[in-house]
């Protein structure tokens, strides 16, 4: 065998294995979905979510990462949205909706009644076959939440978001600079190693 066809073998190997090693986890601890173990990974390192917090979860079909948020919050409120239908998971409430849709803003600022102290977005946007278009407009809904979060989360709110590395990251990464005090990036290794998915986590808004 030719040596990039070797190469090449050993890399879909290691994808394949990578994505066994997490899917088998997720049936054997009941997640479900493999992003799950995303948000524990982002959740031990940044320490985020508490017993009481209020907390959004935007793109959350098919619910692993609500379902890790309602294993720890208790006494707070879990409100998680997305285009597809989510199936119920115990103390959170599901909107079926576009986050884009002009009525969905007092929609979650009536369900919270206040600011809120978390903000998560998995969402990305459908892939077209043309990996930098679909960077961009994953990223572009990245930048629409960090503005929304702007507006909604308390002073001392954080917003963990998916982003990619792509031609856009700069803008997006300078967007969420000039809106909080502290911005961090983290690849979680249930991550891929092979996409250029990371996650964002801001904190501390900026007083404008
Ligand atoms: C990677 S999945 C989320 C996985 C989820 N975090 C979990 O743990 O199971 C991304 C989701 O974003 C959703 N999405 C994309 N655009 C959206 C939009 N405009 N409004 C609401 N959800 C959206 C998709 O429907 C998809 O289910």
């Amino acid at each position: 065998m030719k040596k990039s066809k070797k190469v090449k073998k050993s890399n879909t190997w290691k994808i394949k294995q990578h994505r066994d090693q997490f899917f088998k986890k997720s049936k054997t601890l009941g997640y479900r979905s493999r992003a799950a173990f995303k948000l524990i990974e982002l959740n031990k390192k940044f320490k985020f979510i508490k017993k009481s917090t209020s907390l959004l979860d935007i793109g959350g079909f098919p619910g692993g990462w609500s379902q890790v948020c309602s294993k720890i919050i208790l006494s707070g409120k879990i409100l998680s949205l997305d285009l597809k239908q989510i199936e119920k998971i115990e103390n959170v409430t599901f909107f079926k909706s576009d986050f884009f849709d002009p009525e969905m803003e007092d929609k979650i600022f009536n369900f919270f009644g206040k600011k809120i102290d978390v903000i998560l977005s998995d969402m990305a946007a459908d892939t077209t076959g043309n990996k930098s278009l679909d960077c961009i407009r994953t990223n572009q809904l990245c930048a629409e939440v960090i503005k929304f979060s702007s507006k909604h989360l308390k002073p001392k709110g954080v917003l963990v978001s998916k982003l990619f590395m792509g031609e856009d990251f700069i803008e997006v990464k300078n967007l969420a600079k000039s809106m909080f005090q502290e911005v961090n990036f983290f690849k979680p290794e249930a991550s891929r190693s092979e996409s250029k998915e990371t996650y964002l986590h801001c904190s501390i808004l900026k007083a404008l």
